[in-house]
């Protein structure tokens, strides 16, 4: 009806200070109370990384570190981890240099299309700061919570398994830590055009 006024039937939750520490670095953010930490590291502290896949606790997309325990993030709240130390994807890498587990799915194709990669990443790397020896069967309870509709699960093994030695000393990381990864994205005089006619 024209001029008729939408009532939200559910009211807003108020909006609280949200802090913890992302990635090393401390974030302060206005949320909602009752909002899923999902929502807050993608939409507030800029984590796009973090995947929403099923949102509902089944895919393991979204897998973030909470104070090194991997958790799902759709299925926790916020305030459950606000003043904790969340690692998300972004937050693997030494800069430039890529984690041995990052490398190792590069170099073993654990990765195709993507999507699924963060979690796989995160959960993996959980495995390997507690046992850096694990049996393939253990690799395997470890990402069960994880799905991948690409890979096959083969590769993403190998890849752990490869990233394994690397934390046991066995093997070296296929790039030496010197050899920094060029930034494919760059920002400034280095970013690339794009032709007439493309939005960016
Ligand atoms: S998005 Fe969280 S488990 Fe799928
Ligand atoms: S690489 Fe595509 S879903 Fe896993």
């Amino acid at each position: 009806m024209v001029g008729e006024e939408h009532v939200s039937m559910i009211p807003a939750a108020p909006s609280e200070v949200w802090s913890a520490e992302v990635n090393g670095q401390n974030q302060e953010v206005l949320a909602p109370s009752n909002a899923i930490l999902l929502d807050v590291l993608r939409d507030k502290a800029g984590c796009l990384g973090v995947k929403r896949g099923c949102d509902m606790g089944t895919c393991g997309c979204c897998t973030v570190l909470i104070d090194g325990e991997p958790r799902l993030s759709c299925l926790t709240m916020a305030q459950d981890a606000a003043g904790c130390s969340i690692t998300t994807v972004e937050g693997l890498a030494d800069g430039a240099h890529l984690a041995p587990i990052q490398q190792c799915f590069a170099d073993h194709g654990g990765s195709q299309c993507g999507f699924c990669t963060p979690g796989f990443l995160i959960t993996s790397q959980a495995l390997l700061t507690k046992n850096s020896n694990p049996t393939d069967k253990e690799v395997a309870c470890a990402i069960e919570g994880n799905l991948c509709r690409c890979t096959g699960y083969q590769q993403i093994i190998e890849s752990i398994q490869a990233a394994a030695a690397i934390h046991r000393g066995e093997s070296e990381s296929a790039r030496p830590a010197s050899d920094a990864h060029p930034d494919p994205h760059p920002s400034g005089p280095e970013e690339p055009t794009m032709p007439p006619g493309h939005a960016r």
